[in-house]
């Protein structure tokens, strides 16, 4: 005997047992047919990336997080944390024999080596909707829009009175004006952007050392705080923040287009407009937002987007408006459980066909070959047990309908005995074998 392997899979990584697997898939037909309706075509990049596609000179924290090694042909590649820079990859590729816009989706598994915490873990699946080519903010609208109908198809509240979730929505042009006010841009906006959306986790005080390191002095830095803290919901919260970045800032012109696309809509109140809405990731360039549970329980993201438009250029091409988001599987699976709206899934099994011996086999797989041409899902019980386990088996635990009994003399006098199951099922009854194929 061989040494006892590890039975846990490798910290972080996730097992899915075919009752997990049911709520994946579940949830991913959710993501599926939405994107569907609203036209979009599904897409999937290479799991294993050239590394360089996510390291960038801001310092994301998505860089420290990388899967990264060397392949045998010593290349550096990482397993892929995010999408984006993928689609960004294969965009540009494309070049012009795009049509644009594109409207693609996708449900990537992604690995981040994050600290593990209730919501996060280091492999997560990340339904992603993006628009390449469309500079208006009526594209960020759809795609909140998408958002909204995916929560409502799950069971949330979207409507008006005390709904599940809240957009926090943000500009980064809106912070940009500030800040260049004070002398930051071009690559320290970046930079800074990576350091302030950490101020939850890191605290005022940790935020004012680092960002001291980027030459950021204390005027700047309380600047900095005061305007994060602007927030609000819908058209008053838009005045508030415009009290404090004054009305001449170009972003807040984004800002309110939203508002107005979002009405049509019908998501418009789910809107609350909070410039501590950073975003992690240094690409973007305009709006950004983050969807949350608005009672609060889980204080994680359950999906963050942006508009990132000079991703491409990055990238060595032309410039192309390119705006999307990512919703993981983690926390909204979490939420769903806690608030009980995933929903029963049962295995699906509609018919057990039981040979009580190995002499009725073949009998039982013609018959199980018959009922599945006519698109049922048929197992066929080569136990041997007793009669009793069968029947508690194929009840209980496959939920089939019916049971087709084949014993030694039924198939000898050509015929089967078919028990329907389950609470208020009728009589059992005899049929032949020739009616079911296997005459
Ligand atoms: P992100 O905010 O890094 O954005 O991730 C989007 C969502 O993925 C998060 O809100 C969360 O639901 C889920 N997620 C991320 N990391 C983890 C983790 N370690 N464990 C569990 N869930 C996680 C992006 O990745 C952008 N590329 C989204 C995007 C698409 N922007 C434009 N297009």
């Amino acid at each position: 005997m061989g040494d006892a392997i590890d039975l846990q899979p490798v910290k972080g990584m996730r097992d899915f047992y075919p009752e997990d697997l049911r709520v994946r898939s579940w949830l991913f037909g959710l993501w599926r047919e939405v994107a569907r309706r609203f036209g979009y075509e599904e897409y999937d990049a290479c799991v294993l990336e050239q590394e360089e596609l996510y390291i960038r000179k801001a310092g994301d924290e998505i860089t420290g997080q990388l899967y990264n090694f060397e392949d045998k042909g010593k290349r550096r590649v990482a397993l892929r944390p995010e999408l984006t820079p993928s689609l960004a990859r294969m965009v540009l590729s494309r070049g012009s024999a795009l049509p644009l816009p594109a409207r693609w989706f996708a449900i990537p598994q992604c690995f981040r080596y994050e600290n593990m915490q209730r919501g996060r873990k280091r492999e997560h699946f990340q339904w992603n909707m993006d628009i390449v080519g469309l500079a208006t903010v009526a594209a960020e609208a759809e795609l909140m829009a998408a958002q909204v109908a995916f929560l409502r198809d799950a069971g949330m509240n979207v409507g008006t009175e005390s709904p599940d979730i809240v957009f926090r929505v943000s500009n980064r042009q809106v912070l940009a004006h500030v800040l260049n006010k004070l002398g930051i841009e071009g690559e320290r906006f970046a930079q800074v952007c990576v350091i302030i959306d950490k101020r939850d986790k890191i605290g005022d005080e940790a935020l004012t050392t680092e960002l001291a390191a980027l030459g950021v002095g204390p005027e700047p830095t309380k600047r900095i705080i005061e305007v994060m803290a602007a927030a609000g919901h819908g058209q008053a919260g838009l005045d508030a923040i415009t009290a404090v970045v004054g009305g001449d800032n170009p972003g807040l012109k984004q800002l309110g287009e939203l508002l107005t696309y979002a009405e049509p809509f019908g998501f418009a109140h789910l809107i609350r407009f909070d410039l501590g809405v950073i975003r992690g990731l240094s690409y973007y360039t305009g709006t950004v937002w983050e969807v949350f549970d608005a009672s609060g329980g889980l204080p994680r993201a359950i999906a963050g987007g942006g508009r990132y438009d000079a991703l491409m250029e990055l990238f060595g091409g032309k410039p192309v408006p390119m705006v999307g988001f990512g919703l993981g599987d983690v926390v909204i699976t979490e939420i769903l459980r806690d608030k009980r709206l995933l929903p029963p899934l049962r295995r699906i099994v509609d018919d057990v066909v039981f040979p009580m011996a190995a002499a009725q086999f073949a009998t039982a797989n013609r018959i199980a070959r018959f009922l599945r041409k006519q698109g049922r899902v048929v197992l066929v019980d080569y136990s041997e047990r007793r009669f009793k386990h069968v029947v508690e088996r194929a009840e209980n635990v496959e939920g089939a309908a019916n049971l087709y009994i084949l014993g030694g003399n039924e198939v000898a006098s050509g015929k089967c005995t078919v028990k329907p199951l389950g609470k208020d099922a009728a009589k059992e009854y005899v049929v032949t074998l020739a009616s079911l194929g296997a005459g």
